[in-house]
């Protein structure tokens, strides 16, 4: 049996929140310990020019994403840990599918298509208005990060799903008009994993302006959690678990016996504030060491730097034979 290969990627868009720490971070890092796998982590920065977005942002981003997995303890000897603007073969793959990528295929893929849908509701005439082609071919970009590490395996959240079997699709197809090279990724989805809800009550996202940014300082997270939407019940009055933005988080970061009792002080009729003050402590007690960390790495940028150069080139060592081989099959090879 070939050996099973893990491979995520993660956009350089944002600043790192606890709903990306509990739902990718915190199950990657324990991934990472596991001797039995094969795992690739990367820093998807090509990724994040689809939407324009500003240069610092991008750097900033990339900084503050790897710092935070190199802070909470990835094991970078057994995983590997890249970015992928250091990984040249990626791109020079991505366009060699371009070739095996059938036009319609992406026409269908879902965020393409609900940028046209907008477009098409708004009544401006132009279904394709604001549309690059980096964000039309970004599906192709992903196969490349997939295929060109053999990765069996693609843990992503459910709004990736379809990306990975488009890459899938794309395989299929070169490996139909090229011969057996490319290996087959299929998606993982987990359906355990915790996806929470921001201060506002919706789903945490970068996008609704409603996170908790995993390191920030205990002032400010403090005051954050202070934030997060409650209803008007009195201390005394029993409380529901059931639909708690607090709770729910609480649960993710806490043991289940400390979860089983925080559900019968609900019960019990627990004030709002009290509930506040103890998902406070929970969560900084867990966050404060590798916060320390973090916050030496995010001055110390060169250490990071490092980390990411040592991690592309062991990447680069199972890539580079691998797209010669890739050239080889499609024609674009050597005179003599
Ligand atoms: N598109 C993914 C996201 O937005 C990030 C990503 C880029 C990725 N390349 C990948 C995930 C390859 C898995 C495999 O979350």
């Amino acid at each position: 049996m070939t050996q099973q290969v893990f491979l995520t990627g993660i956009t350089t868009t944002g600043t790192p929140h606890i709903g990306n720490y509990v739902g990718a971070i915190r199950p990657g890092i324990a991934a990472s310990k596991d001797a039995d796998k094969q795992n690739y982590y990367f820093l998807a920065d090509y990724h994040s020019l689809a939407k324009n977005e500003d240069p610092d942002r991008i750097r900033q981003s990339t900084l503050e994403i790897a710092a935070s997995w190199l802070a909470l303890g990835l094991d970078t000897d057994n995983a590997v840990f890249y970015r992928q603007s250091d990984i040249p073969e990626i791109p020079e793959l991505t366009w060699i599918l371009h070739g095996m990528t059938a036009k319609g295929l992406m026409n269908r893929a879902h965020s393409y298509k609900a940028s046209v849908q907008a477009n098409t509701e708004s009544g401006g005439g132009d279904p394709d208005k604001g549309v690059s082609m980096a964000q039309y071919s970004y599906p192709i970009l992903m196969a490349a990060d997939i295929l060109i590490f053999k990765a069996t395996h693609v843990p992503v959240g459910r709004d990736q799903k379809q990306h990975v079997e488009m890459a899938r699709d794309i395989a299929q197809r070169f490996n139909h008009h090229y011969g057996d090279i490319l290996v087959l990724p299929e998606p993982v989805i987990d359906d355990s994993t915790a996806v929470l809800s921001g201060l506002d009550g919706r789903k945490m996202s970068k996008s609704y302006n409603n996170t908790i940014p995993l390191f920030a300082p205990e002032k400010r997270l403090r005051k954050l959690i202070m934030k997060i939407k409650t209803n008007s019940l009195e201390p005394g009055e029993p409380k529901d678990i059931e639909g708690s933005t607090l709770y729910e988080i609480y649960r993710a970061f806490a043991s289940a016996e400390d979860t089983a009792a925080v559900a019968q002080a609900y019960a019990d009729g627990i004030a709002w504030g009290e509930m506040k003050q103890r998902l406070f402590e929970c969560i900084n007690e867990q966050l404060a060491p590798a916060r320390d960390e973090y916050e030496r790495l995010i001055a110390n940028p060169s250490i990071v730097e490092q980390a990411l150069r040592m991690g592309g080139e062991k990447a680069r060592s199972a890539a580079e034979p691998y797209l010669a081989e890739i050239r080889h099959a499609v024609g674009v090879r050597p005179l003599a």
